[in-house]
């Protein structure tokens, strides 16, 4: 019986992995650039981590996260983003204590949500995220936007579209809130159940609702923006002065809540708006979480950060038709005829290997013109093709395959030879 991969999930093959290693190797480039260290946390986390954070009315945490109970019946999920336990590791190990503030990380790795599988939704897809923690200037939130922003262009994106809002401090929330209450209460029982439930314990999840978008009472319903009480507006009109200096284009748009609760002042999302991008058009979304960890466990520290999924970013490379630019190649093919000049090539390409060039032979007995064909598909630089004269007097031919050049040198100089021509 065949067994095939859960849905949701996909495997990355030779000749696309080769596209993932070259954004994850660009994408750590920036973070030196800007100053972020890379963090490595679990893959999967006590649940309460995400109860307390993403929060527990949101659809990540009621629908979408991998909870299962250990042999030690404990109750653990699979993370279904990076915030929290970036946070997490930042009180346990007392990060606040570092004599270099803020602290500044990047992560990048698989997450897990139970979604609804579609074109840019997966259940195990990778992200690539960058936490500022400790910091409550404004000057930061554009830091953070600004390497998002960077990371798309540097892959050669051009229809980007970065949208922010500011979601208030507590204080404006609560008037928010109120609000809020006031103007779904009344007409409640035309929304879904979720929304329903959302009335009391959060209203702002409503207007994040997918099924009930279209409903009127979304479009009028009392914008954040007017709730900022003055220390929001200031922070909020910081971020967007600094943003422009940076020269990001950036939209400001009130009903950009984003799907996880923490979040408090600046949130942002990055849009594709490249035309056939599909229905989910998000390409990185993130925002500043105050509070969060207090939240944990640990002490006042402000935090921001964002996060990106490789998986849409290489589908927004696709609807842009840009090629990252992989060069695939290997220095050596080693070419055999006869018995005993293939047994030496076994050797000889170890020697190479250890020499620190990549090189490669024939395994399945290939007639000569199979060699060659195998060393192109390869794209070799060289072939050193060796016969049983050639090894008789400790020859061998080394051949470039982009200008056809031929030369005979000694077997000993061989390594000696390749460097000198694999240098440039
Ligand atoms: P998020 O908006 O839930 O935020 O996810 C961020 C990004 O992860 C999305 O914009 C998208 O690129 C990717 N993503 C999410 N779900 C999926 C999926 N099912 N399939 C493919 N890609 C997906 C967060 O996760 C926050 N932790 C971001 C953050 C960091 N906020 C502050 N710091």
């Amino acid at each position: 019986m065949q067994i095939n991969i859960p849905r949701g999930t996909q495997d990355i093959l030779p000749g696309e992995v080769e596209k993932w290693q070259y954004i994850e190797k660009k994408l750590k480039e920036i973070c030196d650039k800007f100053q972020y260290n890379e963090i490595r946390t679990p893959i999967f986390e006590h649940t309460d981590l995400f109860l307390r954070s993403v929060g527990d009315t949101t659809d990540i945490v009621t629908k979408e996260m991998y909870t299962f109970e250990d042999r030690g019946n404990r109750s653990l999920t699979l993370r279904p983003e990076g915030t929290a336990s970036v946070v997490r590791s930042f009180v346990e190990n007392k990060m606040h204590g570092y004599a270099s503030q803020p602290i500044k990380l990047y992560y990048l790795g698989p997450m897990f949500r139970y979604e609804r599988p579609q074109a840019g939704r997966f259940r195990q897809f990778v992200q690539f995220g960058v936490e500022a923690i400790g910091s409550n200037d404004p000057a930061i939130d554009a830091e953070v936007i600004a390497l998002a922003y960077t990371a798309y262009k540097s892959f050669g994106l051009s229809k980007l579209k970065v949208v922010i809002n500011s979601l208030g401090d507590t204080e404006s929330r609560v008037a928010h809130r109120e609000a809020l209450m006031a103007h779904f209460a009344p007409n409640i029982g035309e929304f879904c159940h979720d929304c329903q439930n959302r009335l009391e314990k959060n209203p702002m999840r409503i207007l994040d609702c997918k099924k009930d978008r279209e409903h009127p009472l979304m479009k009028t319903a009392p914008s954040i923006l007017e709730y900022l009480n003055e220390e929001s507006s200031r922070y909020f009109e910081k971020v967007k002065t600094y943003l422009a200096a940076l020269n990001i284009p950036f939209e400001v748009d009130s009903n950009l809540v984003r799907g996880l609760d923490y979040y408090k002042h600046t949130a942002f999302e990055i849009m594709s708006e490249a035309e056939g991008f599909g229905a989910i058009t998000t390409l990185c979304g993130g925002g500043r979480y105050n509070g969060l960890t207090e939240e944990l466990g640990g002490p006042e520290a402000p935090g921001i950060g964002f996060a990106m999924s490789i998986e849409r970013l290489l589908s927004a490379l696709k609807v842009e038709n840009i090629e990252l630019p992989i060069e695939k190649t290997i220095d050596c093919y080693l070419v055999s005829l006869g018995d005993a000049a293939k047994d030496y090539t076994v050797g000889l390409l170890h020697t190479l290997r250890q020499a620190g060039l990549s090189a490669e032979r024939d395994y399945l007995d290939r007639k000569i013109k199979g060699q060659f064909k195998a060393a192109d598909r390869l794209h070799a630089k060289y072939v050193a093709v060796l016969g049983e004269d050639e090894l008789k007097n400790n020859k061998i031919n080394v051949k470039s395959l982009e200008t056809g050049e031929q030369k005979e040198v000694e077997l000993s100089e061989l390594v000696a030879v390749l460097k000198d021509f694999t240098a440039y």
